[in-house]
């Protein structure tokens, strides 16, 4: 049986700007069950951010519902959203968001500080994630010390420190090369094949896109 683990029900996100209202999300129903590989394309400015920013739990929706293993979290609290936010969700962006000051090994194990995973764990976590990552001997670089690619699979890294269900991904491949956008995107595939860890990846990227088990496409708000 497929577990859904995020439903969607006729979401919406309605910004107002300067006296004028922004539907940036109009009616989303979105399913997605357990180790599942999605990816959104769609034009500049069609809502996929929002989207994601919703699912993840950093935006509260206009209208609609959002549950997660069948919980309306729209009912939560707000301490309950950031404990559900830090255990079961990753994030990584287009720009990488690392920690300038922390090293890799650092940026990895802060996450699991937040939730409270002891130090010695959180560094057999860390060394093992990064050394899956290709990053062994990289750990104790700062982030300006590292390519781009390097950078996004310490993001990556430190987006699965928790161990979460899944991983929100906007555009994780906007600021690389070709050949490295092959690699992330490979990358992707295969954390999503061992750890069974759901992917949403929005990307503007079609070769990116394929490398999902679902493409979906948005526009103006909505899912085509
Ligand atoms: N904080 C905000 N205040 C007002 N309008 C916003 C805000 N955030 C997004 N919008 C508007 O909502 C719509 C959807 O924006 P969103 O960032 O989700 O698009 P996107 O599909 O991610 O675009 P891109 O591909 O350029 O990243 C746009 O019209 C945008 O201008
Ligand atoms: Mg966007």
């Amino acid at each position: 049986m497929n577990e859904i683990i995020i439903e969607t029900e006729n979401l919406s996100r309605v910004f107002t700007l300067g006296g004028q209202d922004i539907k940036a999300l109009d009616g989303i129903n979105l399913k997605v069950t357990k180790g599942e590989f999605i990816s959104i394309t769609g034009p500049s400015g069609s809502g996929k951010t929002t989207l994601l920013n919703l699912i993840g739990l950093l935006e509260q929706p206009s209208g609609g519902t959002i549950s997660f293993e069948g919980r309306d979290v729209s009912k939560l609290r707000e301490g309950e959203l950031d404990n559900l936010r830090l255990k079961q969700m990753g994030f990584i962006f287009q720009t990488f968001n690392l920690m300038p000051t922390f090293t890799a090994l650092e940026n990895v194990t802060f996450p699991m500080e937040i939730t409270r995973i002891p130090e010695k764990e959180r560094l057999e976590r860390a060394k093992t994630l990064l050394e899956r990552l290709g990053l062994a001997d990289r750990m104790h670089h700062k982030p300006k010390e590292l390519s781009a690619g390097e950078s996004q699979r310490v993001a990556i890294a430190r987006a699965l420190a928790n161990e979460p269900l899944l991983l929100l991904a906007d555009e994780p491949t906007g600021n690389l090369d070709s050949n490295t956008t092959k690699e992330i995107t490979a990358l992707l595939q295969q954390l999503n094949d061992e750890y069974g860890i759901a992917i949403i990846l929005v990307t503007h990227d079609n070769q990116v896109a394929q490398a999902a088990s679902r493409t979906l496409r948005m526009v103006d708000g909505r899912l085509d």
